[in-house]
């Protein structure tokens, strides 16, 4: 009888989609509390004919060569595959896949969840409860900036950007967007949504919420210049990958006054936050929870594992991603 291939899985993943990889092989789950050092991932990965990766981990030629001639598939637990070099794979004959689809709602539903913490100022209205502040309703108290009638400018309108669309609408706002290509003609006419160049939609927006993927040409998009481009009373809100934004030159802006405020799930040196953003009132925090919901995180494991499974039975990845 063959030897069952070894699989690989970096970090906890839900029960479920442990059982389906059993299925498939002879599964090892890291049972560290935190992300493997490279030296850890590098040791774990030999031999095996398959890893399970997370966004925390880099995945490259040394690490398909430390796993070694077996490796078939790297699926990664995310939509965002910054983290894999995808055409280093390739060459090696590795299939890499992702997790599209499956975080959308979650992604969106947290994105619009942290634009209102932000510009309903919710963050200072409870830590002020909390320090146990006196404090009375009056008409002037922690105003914040209603959104009916404002602007959304939405920098990548893909799956997620199109979902914060929709729930923006509901918010009576209207839509532009940005992106490396035109979105299809039936998406903007729902949205109605109108393009334009990014320059102009940091002109114009009262909000811009970003939704592109990190690649070496959205890395610090969104820079000090761009920041100035900004309306003093606008809003940046990221969810996608930290680097797409400079996060010091946002720290100096949200002190200037440059913006009027920030709202971040991701941060540029994960899980690092840049000090100087947690000394500032005007900008909502969360720890990368875009996708964390039971239901979603099961998802994204449970297909990551059906990539997984059609691999090694010689079968096409359900969600491939190809090198460019
Ligand atoms: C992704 O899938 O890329 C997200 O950042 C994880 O929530």
């Amino acid at each position: 009888m063959s030897e069952r291939p070894r699989i690989v899985v970096s970090r906890w993943i839900p029960e479920e989609a442990v059982k389906l990889l059993r299925e498939a092989g002879e599964v090892w789950v890291s049972e560290a509390d935190r992300a493997l050092t490279p030296e850890e991932l590098r040791d774990a990965v030999s031999g095996a004919a398959a890893v399970v990766s997370m966004l925390h981990d880099r995945v490259d030629g040394a690490l398909a060569d430390a796993a070694g001639p077996c490796l078939r598939v790297v699926a990664n637990v995310a939509v965002g595959y910054d983290n894999v070099d995808v055409p280093a794979l390739a060459e090696r004959g590795v299939a890499v896949t992702n997790t599209p689809g499956v975080l959308t709602e979650a992604t969106a539903d947290l994105a619009f969840g942290l634009l209102l913490a932000a510009t309903r100022r919710l963050g200072e209205g409870e830590r002020l409860l909390r320090a146990r502040r006196p404090w009375s309703f009056h008409l002037g108290f922690l105003l914040g900036t209603g959104l009916q009638g404002k602007t959304l400018g939405i920098v990548g309108l893909g799956q997620i950007g199109q979902a914060v669309a929709r729930r923006a609408r509901a918010f009576g706002m209207e839509i532009v967007y940005s992106g490396r290509s035109r979105a299809a003609a039936a998406v903007e006419s729902a949205l109605a949504a109108e393009r334009l160049p990014l320059r102009e939609l940091l002109r114009t927006a009262d909000v811009v919420s970003l939704h592109c993927p990190l690649t070496p040409d959205t890395r610090h998009l969104i820079d000090a210049e761009a920041l100035a481009a900004m309306k003093p009373g606008a809003f940046l809100v990221n969810t996608t990958r930290g680097p797409v934004v400079d996060e010091s030159a946002l720290a100096d802006a949200l002190r200037a006054g440059t913006i009027a405020g920030a709202a971040l799930d991701v941060f540029e040196r994960e899980p690092e936050v840049e000090p100087r953003l947690l000394d500032l009132d005007n900008v909502a925090l969360s720890p990368h929870l875009g996708s964390a919901t039971v239901e979603t995180r099961t998802e994204m494991a449970l297909l990551a594992a059906r990539n997984v499974a059609a691999v090694l039975s010689g079968a096409d990845p359900i969600t491939p991603v190809l090198p460019t």
